[in-house]
């Protein structure tokens, strides 16, 4: 009885060391470290317990340095595992953890499966310290990984946000800083491009449209924001959302903006881009893109209600589609839509229109000369993967951001130069995007000014409200 469980044990201690060994010759790991290390059994152990994944730090809870008390007893599996900081940063690395340290202890490095040198997990990956099954997806902001025989395996999409560019740019002597966007985070370039912009590259004859006539070079001042020319008539930055269609959230700001300036201020209405999106259909694509020529004959023939009227985004929730039903009705010639607002409590389902639209010559002057005149006016400019980024400063394009451009409309509100810190004078433009105002400067931005930078001067638009 006595002998028979005698050679037991002996067989059990020569099967875990025999056991152990087998694991050893794979790694090398330094001893001494855990009081432990030299057992052979322990080893054994750490092979049982990473088998078990069940709730260890979060019972026995989390210490700080080395604490080898600091363990927790998998009964099951008649091992230990520790939950004190040292388990992650001592060798034989992260191994001696319990499973769920990462994510009770919250830990800043996570172990990479390269890391992992013992024992050899069976299954599963981790990810910024945390373990994730075999056959998890996760996204890694525009791609999406699935854990596959113990390796991430991702897509590879060039994401909008990417923090080598952010770096690039801020550590760069472009003269403007980078940042991270929530709101663009998780989402490649190529649904940027898709979602954010939506302006159709101008056609021939919107290019071949006549320029006004040239004006000399003048005296204009160094500063103009026409913000502080017409306070209370200038329309703030708009939110175009994941909608690609700034053709019509640039044309209606323009608009309202020159509507209020040649009314003297009577009428101050924000213009909805919505009517435009959902009603001007005709060779618009929505929130697919369109022509801004398209949209200021639309606004000179039909109109389009207020904002309050018929607000952005209206009943998008209803029905993805929401955006292709046109809430208003507009007759030629009426100053009113034959229903009701779109949105009840609005009062006014009066049609505002504009004058014709015109094109403005690309000369510098000559644009500032128009928007110091009769206020600010409509281009359209390339954009890169870089202008995503633009958190402030005066935008150029980085040659690191790639050639890939789409186009896109804005709004020329003003100018001014600033001397940067070489001594040189950088002229720029004050001009509203379609972002939101958590965006750039407060949803504007800046861009430099008399160079053509992305086009910007190359196709200016006005109305005479
Ligand atoms: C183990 O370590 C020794 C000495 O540090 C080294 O010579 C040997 O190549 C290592 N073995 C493996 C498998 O890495
Ligand atoms: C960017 O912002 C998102 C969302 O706020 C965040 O999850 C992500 O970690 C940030 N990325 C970088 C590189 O800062
Ligand atoms: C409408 O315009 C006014 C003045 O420009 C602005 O304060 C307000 O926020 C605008 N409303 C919307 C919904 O854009
Ligand atoms: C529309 O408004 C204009 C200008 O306010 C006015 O002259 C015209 O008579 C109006 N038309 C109708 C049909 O009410």
């Amino acid at each position: 009885m006595c002998l028979k469980s005698q050679i037991l044990i002996l067989y059990c201690i020569a099967s875990e060391v025999w056991m152990a060994k087998q694991l050893d010759s794979s790694r090398n790991f330094s001893r001494g470290l855990y009081r432990v290390e030299d057992d052979g059994s322990a080893k054994w152990k750490r092979l049982k317990r990473s088998l078990y994944q069940g709730r260890s730090c979060r019972v026995r809870g989390c210490c700080t340095g080395r604490d080898d008390d600091c363990s927790f007893n998998i009964v099951s599996r008649a091992a230990i595992c520790y939950c004190d900081q040292f388990c992650a940063s001592g060798s034989p690395g992260p191994v001696d953890c319990c499973a769920d340290y990462w994510d009770v202890c919250d830990h800043r490095v996570a172990p990479t499966r390269s890391d992992e040198p013992w024992p050899p997990l069976t299954s599963g990956c981790y990810r910024a310290g945390r373990y994730y099954g075999e056959g998890t997806t996760t996204k890694d902001n525009c791609n999406s990984c699935k854990c596959l025989q113990s390796l991430w395996k991702c897509s590879k999409e060039i994401c909008l946000v990417r923090q080598d560019l952010i770096q690039h740019i801020n550590s760069g002597d472009y003269g403007w800083k980078a940042a991270n966007y929530t709101q663009f985070w998780g989402m490649t370039v190529e649904e940027g491009f898709k979602k954010r912009l939506g302006t159709f590259p101008p056609s021939h004859s919107l290019l071949n449209m006549k320029e006004g006539n040239s004006l000399p070079e003048e005296k204009f001042p160094a500063f103009f924001a026409a913000t502080y020319a017409w306070p209370e008539w200038i329309h703030d930055p708009l939110d175009q959302q994941n909608c690609g269609a700034s053709w019509a959230f640039s044309t209606a700001s323009v608009a309202a903006d020159r509507i209020a300036i040649r009314s003297d201020g009577e009428i101050t209405d924000n213009l909805s881009a919505q009517n435009l999106i959902s009603c001007d259909t005709r060779n618009q694509h929505g929130c697919s893109g369109g022509s801004i020529d398209g949209a200021w004959r639309y606004l000179k023939t039909h109109g389009v209600v207020s904002y309050a009227c018929y607000p952005s985004f209206w009943k998008s929730h209803l029905k993805p589609s929401g955006e292709n039903h046109c809430y208003v009705s507009s007759e030629h010639g009426k100053n009113h839509t034959n229903g009701p607002c779109p949105n009840a409590l609005a009062e006014s389902n009066q049609l505002y229109r504009c004058a014709a639209h015109y094109r403005v010559s690309s000369k510098e002057t000559d644009i500032m000369k128009e928007i110091m005149d009769k206020g600010p006016v409509q281009a359209i400019m390339k954009v890169y993967e870089d202008f995503f980024l633009y958190k402030g400063g005066i935008y150029r394009h980085s040659q690191k951001a790639g050639s890939r451009w789409k186009t896109h409309s804005v709004k020329l509100l003003g100018w001014g130069a600033l001397t940067d810190k070489n001594g040189q004078k950088q002229k720029f433009w004050v001009a509203a995007n379609s972002w939101g105002k958590s965006w750039g400067e407060n949803g504007y931005f800046r861009i430099l000014r008399g160079r053509n930078e992305c086009d910007v001067e190359k196709l200016i638009l006005a109305t005479l409200g």
